[in-house]
């Protein structure tokens, strides 16, 4: 099949990665020149796919990358992967698949199937896609992505894929597409439940995170250490799923899509009291993170040198999206701290250069990449963990 995949970032790139290894002809359409560039000459920009993969697909012709709106037109299939953040005011902030639906209105002549895969509230195919797509009759579904980026074992292939249609021909063709490079596509009633299954995963992982950072502040004022009675708590082996504590929660996706489940919740009249409990107890965390670091660094970080040790929201990936890092450095550094951060992943960032470690007076690990050695983490005469994975050191 012919698809064009709009937006070539995290989830665009991945599809069309999945795609063009069965052998469709993928054009990966992005606003952004340079990165389309990038992509045209075969550098990645996301972990788990290489350059070798993406030169392999480039020069079978099985992938392109492109600026030009026209490369929609034509397809049997388009998938929109385009951001859903949130506005200043913390709403949902479609903009960007509105833009995508624009695209396709100008370009699009003929009929096609266009299937969503960007997070958002149930009714946004409906209302907010084909609603304001008029000429041409097109069918659409909504398959939203699962995606988790730096998971080795979870995959395109493997990871169990949702599709709700707007009509059982949509949901038919959407089926053959995805079932050419996945191994398990699930068919639900509509696609207002495939869009509310995959922001309600979302929020079981944002309320459960929130209960977990909670909990270890308990568990600390009560002088044991929460990780161990989380760990106890898994050896249950029904009825329990471990969750760990950490700086906060960032990324594209959990400090996010839960509140588009809060948005269409309060349209309706329901008052969504554990999205907003659990997003203040997340967004409280790095102000705990820094209380205990400067308890544990003798009641004062003023004038002592801190690294920040992995900026990234997540091991071992390089996206600092809604990272926690943020507001650990900007409390520390409103402490008094001189703080510098060592990211080898994300190298540079708010324009500052990722430090070497050595011997500063205290190293805050708010993501432990694999590279990073916990040798010269030690350097540091205090180290607070939040990650769980520095043998010895205090931390959450
Ligand atoms: N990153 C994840 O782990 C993940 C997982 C599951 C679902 N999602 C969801 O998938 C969607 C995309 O997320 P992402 O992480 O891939 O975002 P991203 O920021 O990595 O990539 C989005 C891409 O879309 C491009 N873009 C923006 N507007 C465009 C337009 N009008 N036309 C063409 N391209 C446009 C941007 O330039 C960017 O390259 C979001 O709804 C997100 O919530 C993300």
């Amino acid at each position: 099949m012919r698809i064009a995949i709009i937006g070539q970032g995290y989830v665009g790139l991945t599809i069309a990665v999945g795609a063009a290894g069965a052998g469709h002809k993928v054009f990966g359409f992005d606003v952004n020149k340079e990165l389309v560039n990038q992509l045209n000459s075969a550098t990645s920009h996301i972990e788990g796919i290489s350059d070798a993969e993406l030169k392999n697909f480039l020069s079978n012709n099985t992938y392109t990358a492109s600026t030009e709106a026209s490369s929609v037109n034509g397809c049997e299939v388009i998938v929109i992967a385009v951001p859903t953040p949130l506005t200043e005011s913390r709403e949902p902030d479609l903009s960007f698949v509105h833009a995508a639906v624009e695209l396709i209105q100008n370009n699009v002549k003929t009929p096609t199937l266009i299937i969503n895969e960007s997070t958002s509230y149930p009714g946004t195919l409906r209302k907010e896609i084909a609603a304001r797509i008029t000429g041409v009759t097109h069918l659409y579904a909504s398959s939203p992505e699962r995606v988790d980026p730096g998971n080795t074992q979870w995959g395109t292939k493997n990871t169990p894929r949702l599709i709700g249609g707007l009509t059982p021909e949509a949901v038919s063709k959407a089926k053959e597409f995805y079932l050419s490079f996945c191994d398990t596509v699930i068919e639900v009633s509509s696609p207002e439940v495939a869009e509310a299954a995959k922001i309600f995963e979302n929020t079981f992982r944002q309320v459960n995170i929130a209960l977990v950072n909670e909990f270890a502040q308990i568990a600390d004022a009560l002088g044991i250490s929460g990780r161990e009675v989380l760990d106890a708590a898994a050896t249950k082996p029904y009825g329990f799923m471990e969750f760990n504590p950490g700086p906060g929660v960032g990324g594209h996706c959990i400090p996010v899509d839960p509140t588009y489940l809060a948005y269409v919740a309060n349209e309706v009249g329901v008052p969504a009291t554990f999205i907003k409990r659990a997003n203040e107890v997340n967004l409280a965390q790095p102000a705990y993170v820094v209380k205990r670091v400067i308890a544990g660094a003798g009641g004062s970080v003023r004038g002592k040198s801190v690294v920040v040790v992995g900026v990234s929201y997540k091991a071992n990936i390089a996206d600092t999206r809604e990272t926690p890092a943020t507001s650990v450095i900007d409390l520390l550094r409103e402490a008094g701290a001189a703080v510098s951060w060592h990211d080898p992943l994300v190298g540079s960032w708010r324009g500052e250069n990722s430090a070497d470690l050595g011997t500063f007076d205290v190293a805050v690990v708010v993501t432990k990449h694999d590279v990073v050695s916990v040798t010269d983490i030690k350097k540091s005469s205090f180290v607070f963990d939040c990650t769980g994975s520095i043998p010895g050191a205090d931390g959450i």
